[in-house]
């Protein structure tokens, strides 16, 4: 298996294509907390775009305002380039995008079809379930993502690891032909065998010509994955870079100390 980058020179990239998704100005308070503020962010099909910040820069926010979860209040999200209203998460989902969230929304009580297949089961002429069927459909999504140490998909999710159930969330997402995978903080809770096996993934779905969203504080991951990288601070876009003509140091730099365009705190009183 050749994984190895060498950053992207092979790999196909629609440059200059309309963004799949893309945030205009969009900002979100709650209460005296102005979680976001004017942010700005996009990607594309065949791209991992990464979204860094410290923790409370306002990642899980932008993700949850992807989402629909989060109205947001001011700015526009725009979807192939046309602005979308996404007042919940069946709007998300209706338009292909899929989230795998920190903690996984996988039942530890099923196995990996029903996992996989949860609340879209497919029905055989006789209104049986056609398990046959489905068994086949996670066999050879799991493959054409060349996730192999899964060793039977009729095992329950319970007895996988971290980085397994990573996969498994993942591919579901390419099974139901989502358009752009978010992932948030997929190697946070992840060894190193693990973590390698999800990056891999990560990269396979980008090369599949799907959108990848990347939410992550962790640089060495986004350095081996991302094309481009977004840095949040105190809920602003203060950075933007392609990997390959940035340095971690310089993105420590922006993520620590990039600079602001209004002050939350004085910006808060401005409103009140
Ligand atoms: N539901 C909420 N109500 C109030 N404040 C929130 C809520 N969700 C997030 N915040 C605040 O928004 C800011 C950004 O949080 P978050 O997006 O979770 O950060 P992170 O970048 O670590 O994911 C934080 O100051 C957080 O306390
Ligand atoms: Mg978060």
């Amino acid at each position: 298996m050749t994984t190895t980058t060498d950053d992207g020179g092979s790999r196909e990239r629609p440059s200059g294509a309309v963004p799949i998704l893309e945030l205009k100005g969009v900002s979100k308070r709650f209460g005296a907390v102005q979680a976001l503020h004017e942010v700005n962010f996009d990607v594309r099909a065949g791209e991992v775009s990464a979204l860094v910040g410290d923790n409370g820069a306002g990642k899980s926010v932008t993700i949850k305002c992807i989402a629909g979860i989060y109205p947001i209040d001011g700015g526009e999200i725009l979807w192939e380039g046309k602005p979308v209203a996404i007042r919940g998460p069946k709007d998300s989902a209706a338009l292909g995008i899929e989230i795998v969230y920190q903690d996984l929304a996988l039942a530890d009580n099923l196995d990996v079809v029903q996992n996989m297949y949860l609340g879209r089961e497919e029905i055989t002429p006789f209104h049986a379930l056609d398990e046959t069927r489905m068994e086949q459909r996670c066999s050879e999504t799991l493959s054409s993502l060349s996730v192999t140490t899964i060793r039977s998909v009729r095992q329950t999710v319970a007895g996988l690891s971290g980085g397994q159930r990573q996969s498994i969330a993942v591919a579901k997402a390419v099974m139901w032909n989502s358009r752009l995978v978010i992932l948030d903080e997929p190697t946070a809770a992840l060894g190193v065998a693990q973590t390698r096996q999800v990056l891999d993934l990560v990269k396979r779905l980008a090369e599949q010509g799907l959108a990848v969203m990347l939410v992550s504080h962790n640089l060495h991951d986004i350095f081996e994955v991302a094309d481009r990288i977004t840095v949040l601070r105190l809920g602003q876009d203060v950075a933007r870079f392609n990997t390959e003509e940035t340095t971690q140091r310089e993105v420590v730099e922006a993520i620590t100390a990039g600079k602001l365009s209004t002050v939350p705190g004085q910006e808060a009183e401005a409103h009140a």
